[in-house]
């Protein structure tokens, strides 16, 4: 089976509770049992983090670019300025999916509308609510 690191950044281990009329009424704990659900019946074994340290995260990517494990990543708040995050992405050679809970090109804050990720991503996928992790992992299952 293969094998998919699912990596959450800054404040989503708050789902469920953290205004939830942008994010859901889903939790945290829900996501990862959907995440890891939705893997096996594609045929992926999938492993969820979330982190509010960005450090952790990079420590995170740079196992997934020594293993080539494909990546669904939600790096949250650092999608829109991390420069670290940005050269962690450049150096997988797996593929990265970026996922968004929201839309983050429809929200009102500028900063919110420049992505690090995206130049690295196969796919982005945004503003589906959680079922775009679901999308996310179909999006590597079919590659
Ligand atoms: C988010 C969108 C980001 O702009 C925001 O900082 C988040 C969550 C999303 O899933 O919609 O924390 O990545």
């Amino acid at each position: 089976m293969t094998g998919v690191l699912v990596l959450n950044g800054p404040n989503l281990g708050r789902l469920g509770k953290r205004q939830p009329e942008i994010y859901g009424h889903t939790t945290y704990d829900e996501l990862v049992e959907l995440c890891v659900r939705w893997g096996s019946e594609l045929g992926l074994e999938v492993t969820v983090h979330q982190t509010n340290h960005e450090g952790e995260l990079l420590d995170w990517l740079n196992e997934a670019a020594d293993e080539a494990t494909p990546v669904v990543l939600n790096a949250a708040a650092w999608t829109h300025y991390s420069w670290a995050l940005y050269d962690a992405c450049a150096q997988l050679s797996a593929p990265l999916v970026e996922v968004h809970i929201s839309d983050p090109s429809q929200r009102p804050e500028e900063f919110r509308h420049t992505s690090v990720v995206t130049p690295h991503a196969v796919a982005v996928i945004a503003g589906r609510g959680i079922d775009g992790y679901r999308e996310a992992l179909q999006a590597l299952a079919s590659l």
